[in-house]
This record gives C-alpha cells, sequence and structure tokens, in this order.
C-alpha cells in the first residue's frame, strides 16, 4: 500500500455509519499527518516559536499529534462555541501565556462560517501578533469560511484537508462531516 495521504481518510470521517472508535482512531491518524505537513511548512525556526491554540472543544482532537511533535510549543487554550440559534461564536474562556511567543497555530478541525477562527485571529492581534505571523490547520472548511479567514490571515497560512462547496442554513458545511466534537468525543 502507498502512503496514504489526510484525504484519504475523509470519506471515513464523512460517513454517518462511523462510529466513536473508528471516528477517533481515523482523525487521530489525520492529525499526525496534517501535523507532519504542518511542520514541514511552518519550517523548524519558526515551529520552534510557536504557540498551538486548540479552540475547546473539537481543536482538543487534533492536539495530542502537534503537541507530542513540538514538545516545547506552548499551548494557549481558547473556548469558543457556537450559538445554535444564529450560528455566531461565543466566548467562554481563554488562557494564554503571559508572555506570547512570536507566532501561532489556530488548531480546529471544521471551518465553516469562520466567525471562530476569525474571532481567535483577532484576539491573538490584539496581544501583539501580526497576521502573517497567525497560521490556521484544521481538516475541513467551506468556500465561504475559506474566503473570509483569508481577509483576516494570508491565505497561505491556512491549511486545511479539504474545503466544501457550501454551507446549509444552519451554517454547517455541506457535504461536511457533522459535529467534528460530538462525533471524536462520543457525545
Ligand atoms: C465548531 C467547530 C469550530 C466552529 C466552526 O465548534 O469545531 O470551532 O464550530 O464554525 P464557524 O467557522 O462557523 O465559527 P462548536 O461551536 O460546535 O463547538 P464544540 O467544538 O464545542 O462542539
Amino acid at each position: 500500500m502507498g502512503n496514504l495521504r489526510a484525504e484519504d481518510f475523509l470519506p471515513t470521517l464523512r460517513d454517518r455509519g462511523t462510529g466513536t472508535a473508528e471516528f477517533r482512531t481515523v482523525s487521530d491518524e489525520i492529525a499526525r499527518l496534517l501535523c507532519a505537513e504542518t511542520l514541514e511548512r511552518l519550517g523548524q525556526g519558526n515551529a520552534d516559536r510557536i504557540m498551538l491554540v486548540p479552540v475547546l472543544r473539537a481543536g482538543l482532537a487534533l492536539l495530542p499529534a502537534f503537541a507530542s511533535a513540538m514538545p516545547a510549543a506552548p499551548v494557549a487554550f481558547v473556548g469558543i462555541a457556537r450559538d445554535e440559534e444564529t450560528a455566531l461564536p461565543d466566548l467562554y474562556y481563554t488562557r494564554f501565556p503571559a508572555v506570547m511567543p512570536p507566532r501561532a497555530l489556530i488548531i480546529d478541525p471544521m471551518l465553516a462560517t469562520a466567525g471562530t477562527a476569525c474571532m481567535v485571529a483577532d484576539m491573538l492581534m490584539r496581544e501583539g501578533l501580526p497576521a502573517d505571523a497567525i497560521h490556521f490547520v484544521g481538516v475541513l472548511a467551506s468556500r465561504e469560511g475559506l474566503v473570509r479567514l483569508a481577509g483576516v490571515i494570508p491565505c497561505t497560512n491556512i491549511s486545511v484537508v479539504a474545503v466544501d462547496p457550501e454551507l446549509d442554513t444552519r451554517k454547517f458545511i455541506v457535504p461536511g462531516i457533522g459535529d467534528y466534537g460530538d462525533r471524536y468525543f462520543g457525545t
């Protein structure tokens, strides 16, 4: 079998019949591949000085692969949940280091409207990071979300496995994966 790429695992995540155990195993594999690709893209100099910023909750699914590959990287936490009615991001928790590193990597598997990722990028910029020092890594984006985030940070700093064409009326990615956090954590 040749080398599998992250996109080869996406059909399993998209399949509604995939249960928690398989979803988690496949997501962990994707996280390792995404992390290897991110390290290559960042270059060793930048990777050594980057802060990981997983977005609670689903970002925690990807964190172990990144934290293990970058054992010295500080980890900041941002808790944001989308309002189910409005789909707008609601910030409920933040924990940044006292001294901000020069670069940050926002980690969140899903980029739908990009309201969440843009809120995190804004917070990082208010902490003093320039837009081009902020990176995003995820699994699935909507075209709309990708365009919106690329209006805030450079598009070359955004890395996702796949881009789906649209959002539905509830602002879920279509065809999408469903609620990544619920599926990964079995809730
Ligand atoms: C999901 C996802 C992103 C956000 C994406 O989180 O993990 O954080 O929605 O949507 P957006 O691009 O339209 O802002 P959710 O709000 O479902 O919270 P959860 O991870 O705690 O389930």
